[in-house]
């Protein structure tokens, strides 16, 4: 590791504000969190297409595609998770920075990786929606056959099965995707980001 004393932060000359006013809106993280197949990615998607087609900077990140390049050396035990988090609000953080409205699709699965993204992003511009799904629904639902393998003990510590799920608290939405459309879930989130001010 580099000795933090030698890296010296540079300031660069297009401010973030700079990016705002041109763009008209504000930059964002939404990260979505929640079991395996409670619905992250479609709805997460979904929202994405309702933003770009108003002419927003967008950019999603999810699960499987990070960890398939950025995060392809990391497994699923607590501290490969909790460094999969750690990079991802890095990145997330940086797309905030370049005025885009990053939507996240993460199981996150614990608080206090979720608290340190929101602190590394900050608080106004980081919106925890909790993709709330029973596991019950999550498991009839296997869109991979993960849960399957999971229960044959194929899968060692699959979430909501031998790893835990630490719900949100207090985040921003909670969407129970197992009683509401995408449409009304993907509405909720565009006037949650309208009310905040992020966008108009
Ligand atoms: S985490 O917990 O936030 O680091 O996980 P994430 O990066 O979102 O990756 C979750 C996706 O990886 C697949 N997968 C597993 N999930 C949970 N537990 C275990 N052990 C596991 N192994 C593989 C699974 O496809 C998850 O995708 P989603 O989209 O959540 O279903």
């Amino acid at each position: 590791m580099a000795d933090p004393a030698n890296i010296v932060w540079h300031k660069t000359t297009i401010t973030k504000a700079d990016r705002e006013a041109r763009n008209g809106h504000k930059g964002a993280v939404i990260w979505f969190t929640g079991l395996s197949g409670s619905g992250k990615s479609t709805l997460a998607n979904r929202v994405e297409s309702l933003l770009f087609a108003s002419g927003i900077r967008t950019y999603l990140l999810d699960g499987d595609n990070i960890r398939s390049g950025l995060n392809r050396d990391l497994g699923f035990s607590e501290a490969d998770r909790k460094e999969n988090i750690r990079r991802i609000s890095e990145v997330a953080g940086l797309f905030v920075d370049s005025n885009a409205i990053v939507l996240t699709a993460f199981i996150s699965p614990f608080k206090e990786d979720r608290a340190a993204a929101r602190t590394r992003v900050g608080n106004h511009e980081f919106f925890e929606i909790y993709v709330k799904c029973p596991l019950s629904v999550c498991e009839s639902r296997d869109p991979k056959g993960l849960y399957k393998k999971a229960r044959k003990g194929e899968i060692k510590n699959f979430t909501g099965i031998g790893s835990a799920y630490e719900a949100p608290e207090s985040p921003e939405l909670v969407i129970d995707t197992s009683e509401e459309t995408v449409e009304e879930s993907a509405q909720k989130v565009i006037r949650l980001l309208e009310k905040s001010g992020i966008i108009k």
